[in-house]
């Protein structure tokens, strides 16, 4: 179903640690490298099924360091960050690969809310009228976050400023006042525990749900309820969203009761830095069951649960 994982560098101290890891042996990969994207690598590398695009250089190389001069015919996943994205897209298209997402999904997948209802609502507006008070109906504690990814927060009006909630610190510069926002209520997200929130990430390929985890702990979604939601969803999304996103989902509390809403859709080439286990599905490589085990018992984190599990 998809042949590569491209990932993208930009400096040579990264290429090389990429080239570091993919020579390694697997063994002692969590000694050294516990960033998660690094894991994401590790296992397309176990897989043989890794490319790197040199963005300096405009460059594919494969797991070999052989320059790749056609992916006519492979089906390519590039995982990277939103800056990369225009680039690695250029790439492959210029060597005839079959991107699972390309540049115009990009944009529809970023501006799903625009297509898509939500049960708790949400707002598009500027950074600039929000804080005028052109939404002065949402009240004084909002979820607010960017549109294209750089900030989001729950905030609350304090003697007429907007500020984080938690640091009461002024949001107002933060942002340009031009830049689009999202703005919602704040919904108390269901919890399994003190730590872990009841909120998924489902990876839907070709239209249906390919992986279903806990966002927190990574855990494989077992809830029928849960899943059916998420199925039917993907269903309705169909033909109005790409066919390859990443939707996040949650449950939150409403009224004494539950609901589920959609948190949010991604685009699945710019989504994380931690999908381990879409990354061990796509790729058939068995799933470390320990690593689950200690992410659940500690509750922490994604990142600082990758560097507990260093301690141990
Ligand atoms: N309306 C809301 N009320 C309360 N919490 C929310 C709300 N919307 C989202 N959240 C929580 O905040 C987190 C971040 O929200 P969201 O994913 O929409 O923003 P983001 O900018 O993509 O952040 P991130 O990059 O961390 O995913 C969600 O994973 C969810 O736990
Ligand atoms: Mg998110």
């Amino acid at each position: 179903m998809i042949d590569y994982f491209c990932f993208v560098i930009k400096k040579e101290t990264m290429l090389q640690r990429i080239r570091q890891i993919i020579g390694r042996s697997t063994e002692d990969k969590f000694e050294r490298f516990p960033a998660l994207f690094e894991r994401e690598i590790l296992v397309a590398r176990e897989a043989r099924r890794i490319l790197v695009f040199d963005e300096a250089k405009n460059m594919v190389t494969d797991i070999d360091g052989i320059r790749v001069e056609c992916l006519k015919g492979k089906r390519i996943f590039p995982r990277t960050h939103v800056e990369q994205t225009v680039s690695v897209i250029a790439k492959i298209q210029e060597l005839g690969g079959d991107l699972i997402s390309d540049y115009d999904d990009y944009s529809t997948i970023t501006n799903w809310h625009r297509k898509i209802p939500t049960k708790r609502g949400i707002v598009e507006t500027t950074f600039g009228d929000f804080l005028a008070g052109k939404h002065n109906d949402l009240g004084d504690k909002v979820f607010l976050k960017t549109i294209v990814k750089d900030f989001s927060s729950v905030c609350v009006r304090k003697n007429g400023e907007w500020v984080y909630e938690k640091t009461g610190v002024p949001i107002a510069k933060r942002v340009k006042k031009a830049v689009g926002v999202m703005v919602s209520p704040v919904v108390k997200i269901a919890r399994d525990d003190d730590y872990i929130e009841r909120e998924w990430r489902n990876f839907i390929i070709d239209d249906e749900p390919f992986t279903m985890n806990n966002y927190w702990t990574h855990e494989p979604l077992e809830e029928g309820y849960v899943i059916d939601w998420i199925r039917a969803k993907a269903a309705e999304l169909k033909g109005i969203m790409p066919s390859c996103y990443c939707m996040d989902v949650m449950e939150y509390e409403a009224d004494g009761g539950l609901e589920m809403d959609l948190v949010e859709l991604n685009p699945p080439i710019a989504t994380g830095a931690d999908l381990i286990p879409l990354a061990h599905n796509i790729f058939g490589v068995p799933f470390e069951d320990g690593y689950l085990r200690r992410a659940r018992r500690q509750g922490l984190s994604v990142q600082k649960r990758a560097e507990a599990s260093l301690g141990e």
